[in-house]
């Protein structure tokens, strides 16, 4: 039984894919995404910066290969992600008539953005994250130029710029940490006034960079139940598991150097021991019974990687590490974790 095939009934089971796996098109690699997922986003091909990295040339090629790779196989495409303050081309910001940019040009931009990208691939790409990470922690907005020049109004136009160059495209907020009450009443603050203004707004994309214990399954069943509230579908968009201790909550690490200065960072030099595999795996288990329990109000479930090997967490927030995210080994063997999933259904 793959992914796909076991929850079927439930949600799409979806899948992150890099411009590395598209170029190199390794078969076993391209085997596995097709026979187990059923959604594919591009992990950065379709971000600012590759898709649009001077004002007057949009760059198609990368995000065409991969929306090929996902009509080949039936799969939904998820554009990710049009306005995002970072991984943008630095042009953006800076006016063309002097330094410092008004609302007007940058909004001109934001359009043009939008409606070329969404355009292009009317009918091709089936939703689109049209905003990601406007918040703070706090639930405020977060202070980033988009916010600063164009106020909240820039997440309003966004959304209504996607939808007029693609009226069949479902449009989703996105943000990490949604889960904690500040930030999810953000999320549903931006939901609710996008649907109190009459612009369309289909899905809320929870990031889902977990680890073996945070958040709990308690807050994660609360946030699907309010968000399912607001009238939109809940999607869990970046699902990865770290097994390594978070060097935000780590005392003695400095997150600033690398992991060979850092050695307690990277606990498992022999490979994860089979405590830590069984750990993860019923934190997955654990996971996929709450997701089962509420699939009613669950679109899509994406994993942020194929398989450990390609996971961006052993670089992330410390290069170097070797993390142990995913549901497949670096020899893209199914975990116990892969197990665990399946046999919740
Ligand atoms: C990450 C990619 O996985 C990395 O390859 C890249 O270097 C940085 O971005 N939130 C998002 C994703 O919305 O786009 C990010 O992806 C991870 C955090």
């Amino acid at each position: 039984l793959t992914l796909k095939e076991a929850f079927k009934d439930k949600f799409l089971m979806g899948v992150a894919v890099n411009r590395y796996q598209i170029n190199q098109s390794n078969q076993e690699e391209t085997d596995l995404i097709a026979s187990q997922f059923n959604a594919l986003t591009a992990e950065n091909d379709m971000k600012w910066m590759y898709i649009h990295p001077e004002e007057n040339t949009f760059n198609f090629e990368q995000s065409d290969k991969l929306v090929e790779l996902a009509q080949k196989n039936d799969m939904f495409v998820v554009g990710h992600t049009l306005v995002w303050h970072s991984q943008l081309a630095p042009w953006v910001f800076k006016s063309n008539n002097g330094d410092t940019i008004s609302n007007e040009e940058l909004n001109g931009r934001i359009k043009k953005h939008i409606s070329t990208i969404v355009g292009n691939y009317k009918g091709r790409i089936d939703a689109w994250d049209v905003v990601n990470e406007a918040l703070e922690e706090d639930g405020s907005y977060r202070k980033s130029p988009f916010y600063k020049i164009g106020g909240e109004a820039f997440i309003e136009k966004a959304f209504q710029y996607a939808n007029a160059a693609d009226p069949g495209a479902e449009l989703y907020y996105n943000d990490y940490n949604l889960i904690t009450p500040e930030k999810r009443n953000g999320a549903i603050r931006i939901i609710n006034n996008l649907k109190s203004k009459g612009i369309k707004i289909d899905g809320v994309g929870v990031q889902a960079h977990w680890s073996l214990n945070e958040p709990s399954i308690e807050d994660i069943e609360t946030a699907i139940k309010m968000y399912s509230e607001t009238g939109v579908k809940v999607m869990f968009t970046e699902l990865d598991i770290s097994v390594l201790p978070s060097p935000w909550n780590a005392p003695t690490a400095d997150v600033s150097v690398s992991f060979e200065n850092n050695p307690t960072m990277n606990p498992y030099p022999n490979g994860l021991p089979d405590s830590v595999q069984t750990q993860l795996a019923k934190r997955y288990e654990e996971i996929f019974k709450l997701f089962n329990k509420h699939s009613d109000k669950i679109g899509r479930v994406t994993f942020w990687g194929l398989h450990d090997g390609l996971s961006w967490k052993n670089n992330f927030p410390i290069r170097g590490r070797t993390d142990y995210t995913l549901l497949f080994d670096r020899g893209m063997k199914p975990k116990k974790a892969f197990n665990a999933v399946i046999n919740t259904v």
